[in-house]
């Protein structure tokens, strides 16, 4: 019998799956939706309501301690940060906190991203995006990940936390070997670098930190100091978690949002040409973006105590992997699911998961990413992929997106 593929195999660690995940998804829920990868010691479920219930599972956890031993989880979650070093130690981000402690952490949170606050956004993300639009005018050929896509959400969020005077490069490059300690492949070249950034960063973060008790401003990080509930308040070593994690899920999922939505856009030219001649389709497109090619492609949750999910018995200790982007591509949920439709009608996707956990950004993403594709395809209507220069996908397991995209913008 042929041998099905597992851990490595279904990462972009593997060429061919990296080239077409979509395919693998497919290959998986057919042979079954409830996929025992034994090489990583999981459950991988691919069906659109398995993976809801799994991602809104209320007896479930998102801390890799519960896992199996032999569980990738554990590799994962051995990042090397939970070690107190000098000034700077580490408390888990908001993903990976469970209740009570997430949901006293996330209502502290909630306020400032409440979709009022985030509007009032709008006019800084325009600047920001006419800005750097400014600096490749006049270019026929560019990577579009290097001097637009990369920098424009890191921009946004270090304005939001009212750190505009600080290097955008320095935080993109911590941003994207911080994300590096999702890989459980990682080695340990890559585990220095990711302990160095997260270090680097935080560093920062503290100064800004202490700079806001002493004079606090409007912007992200006086709320988060001023941030009280009842007598619940953040303490400091929560406040920078907080910062990275939003600096970290902030930038690269939504670098990665455009990057894919537009690599869809450009490999369809009936849908690039439908959005270039009326670019009030933008919202539905950025929500088709979203299911067609979703940045965070797997999520997981732990078992605590044998229970059910979604009418299955799942047992302690067990790993669910939660595959987004096969749920977004479930036939039985979406009609044409591997068509990238921009006028798509009731797009249910989990790009932005659900449940207790559901993306506290989305709102800015989608604000973000809306604007910036609009006025560049306003500028750029025919941006095509530049034959010479094939895009590179990143290599990290449960994202999707682009390290290159190099394009022809005449
Ligand atoms: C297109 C861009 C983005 C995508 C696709 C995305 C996707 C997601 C997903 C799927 C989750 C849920 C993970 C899970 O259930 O395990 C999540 C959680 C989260 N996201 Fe995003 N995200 C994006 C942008 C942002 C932005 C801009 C921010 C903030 C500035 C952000 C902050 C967060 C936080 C803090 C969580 C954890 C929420 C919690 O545990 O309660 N994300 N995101």
């Amino acid at each position: 019998m042929k041998r099905f593929p597992e851990g490595k195999e279904l990462t972009p660690h593997n060429k061919e799956y990296r080239a077409n995940a979509r395919k693998y998804y497919g290959m998986i829920r057919e042979l079954s939706a409830r996929y025992k990868d034994k090489e990583y010691g999981r459950t991988l479920l691919t069906k659109y309501d398995d993976v809801k219930a799994t991602v809104r599972g209320k007896e479930l956890s998102v801390k890799a301690k519960y896992s199996q031993s032999d569980s990738y989880m554990r590799r994962v979650a051995a990042n090397g940060l939970d070690i107190h070093e000098g000034e700077t130690a580490y408390e888990p981000p908001l993903v990976l906190l469970d209740d009570p402690d997430h949901r006293r952490v996330r209502s502290l949170m909630g306020k400032a991203f409440t979709p009022r606050a985030i509007e009032g956004m709008r006019q800084r993300i325009e600047e920001i995006t006419k800005y750097l639009l400014s600096q490749i005018r006049g270019k026929k050929r560019i990577d579009l990940v290097r001097h637009f896509i990369g920098p424009l959400p890191t921009q946004v969020i270090l304005d939001m936390m009212g750190m505009a005077h600080v290097s955008v490069q320095d935080f993109k490059s911590w941003s994207e070997d911080i994300l590096m300690g999702y890989d459980p492949e990682r080695g340990k070249s890559v585990q220095k670098r990711l302990r160095s950034a997260y270090l680097q960063m935080s560093r920062v973060f503290k100064k800004e930190v202490e700079a806001r008790r002493a004079q606090p401003g409007e912007d992200l990080i006086s709320s988060m100091v001023r941030a009280q509930e009842k007598d619940d308040k953040l303490n400091d070593l929560e406040i920078i978690s907080l910062c990275t994690q939003l600096m970290v899920a902030g930038n690269v999922t939504t670098s990665d949002l455009m990057a894919n939505g537009l690599f869809a856009l450009m490999n369809n030219p009936n849908a690039q040409n439908k959005l270039t001649s009326d670019l009030t389709l933008i919202e539905h497109a950025v929500e088709e973006m979203l299911r067609f090619d979703c940045p965070i492609s797997e999520t997981a949750r732990i078992v605590k105590s044998d229970a059910e999910v979604n009418g299955c018995p799942v047992h302690k200790g067990e790993t669910l992997t939660a595959s987004l982007g096969a749920a977004n591509h479930d036939p039985t949920k979406f009609e044409n699911p591997h068509v990238f439709d921009i006028e798509r009608e009731a797009n249910d996707h989990l790009g932005f998961g659900s449940g207790i956990h559901v993306c506290l950004g989305a709102p800015l993403a989608r604000l973000e990413v809306q604007i910036a594709l609009k006025l560049l395809l306003e500028q750029y209507p025919n941006i095509k992929l530049n034959p010479d220069n094939p895009p590179v996908r990143r290599v990290l397991p449960f994202f999707s997106g682009f390290t290159r995209l190099d394009v022809c913008l005449e």
